[in-house]
């Protein structure tokens, strides 16, 4: 027999957003209201899947009786709450966000952002072009800063991390929402292969001691690449693609099957491009996976290529 848990039923929060009133379960979030209403409220660190974080502050939104702006992402539902999502301090905010995330950071790769940027008139280049990028990143230490040359914007580029054959880091495209060391840590994968080092504009994703991936504790669930953002982790054979310019998700499918490999069940989703897997995620809202595999679901695939 079947037993199905049905949960206990929640009562309903009434509240304004924007002047329109809106209903939604307690324990639900500014955002989750947003969304049941059909408006659109940028995040970047927050994820389906994981605790908020509270990193990114893209999604910040008035509350009437608040002094300060409150993350939409994280702030419960109250009732009689006044929400406002569009204010001129608001869009503000979201634009010092997005013109600082973006003078120091590659966002080339990070969905709508730059429909965010246009919307809120965000200009990060007016910091200046681009300082080179810098290899010692990972050597820094805390209280020791470079004099900035005031000429060029300080970024956190550094050369591409490519020391495995199944994901690439580049961390010049890390906003360091946290979302990758929650997965890795005590929300999903119990592994801590990767956490947040130094301090300041020198902090920074790192393995124990800044080892290559091989020689960390990382299993290589790929769990981390799920969650991230902004494409500072990619899949190999993504990243292998994008830097040939053969990538091209336009033309991609998205099959979703059970793993075979065990007897868990997982749900994976095979993305093909020109009748070839190219990466393998799971759905976020699969009730065994939550969007995580191991090392045989998310890369086990590479054989079927090999006829
Ligand atoms: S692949 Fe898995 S174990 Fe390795 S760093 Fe990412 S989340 Fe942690
Ligand atoms: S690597 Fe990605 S998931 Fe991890 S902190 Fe940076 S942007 Fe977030
Ligand atoms: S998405 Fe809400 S703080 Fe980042």
């Amino acid at each position: 027999m079947t037993i199905v848990g049905l949960g206990l039923p929640r009562r309903l929060v009434e509240f304004t957003v924007d002047g329109e009133a809106v209903r939604v379960p307690e324990g639900s979030t500014i955002l989750d209201a947003c969304a049941a209403a059909g408006k659109d409220i940028p995040t970047l660190c927050f994820g389906d899947t994981l605790e908020p974080a509270n990193a990114c502050r893209v999604c910040m939104v008035e509350v009437e009786g608040s002094r300060t702006l409150v993350p939409s992402c994280s702030r419960k539902a109250e009732p009689g709450m006044v929400v406002r999502t569009e204010t001129d301090r608001t869009r503000l905010s979201r634009k010092v966000v997005l013109e600082l995330l973006g003078s120091a950071t590659d966002l080339s790769t990070t969905p709508d952002v730059a429909g965010w940027m246009a919307e809120c008139g965000a200009e990060p280049e007016r910091f200046g072009p681009p300082a080179p990028a810098s290899d010692d990143r990972d050597d820094r230490r805390p209280g020791e800063h470079e004099i900035p040359d005031g000429l060029t914007a300080a970024t956190v580029r550094q050369p591409v991390k490519v020391d495995n054959e199944l994901y690439v880091r580049d961390y010049g495209k890390c906003i360091q929402c946290y979302k990758c060391v929650d997965a890795c840590g005590e929300q999903w994968q119990n592994t801590f292969a990767i956490t947040m080092a130094g301090r300041g504009f020198d902090a920074r994703i790192s393995t124990e001691f800044a080892n290559p991936l091989p020689d960390s504790a990382c299993v290589y669930c790929g769990n981390c690449v799920e969650v991230c953002p902004t494409g500072a982790l990619s899949f190999k054979r993504e990243h292998d693609k994008r830097e040939a310019g053969t990538w091209d998700e336009s033309r991609q499918t998205a099959t979703t099957t059970i793993c075979t490999f065990c007897g868990v069940g997982c749900s994976l989703t095979l993305h093909v491009q020109d009748n070839e897997i190219v990466k393998v995620t799971s759905p976020h809202e699969s009730s065994v996976t939550h969007g995580n595999l191991c090392i045989k679901g998310r890369f086990g695939w590479q054989h079927v290529q090999n006829r």
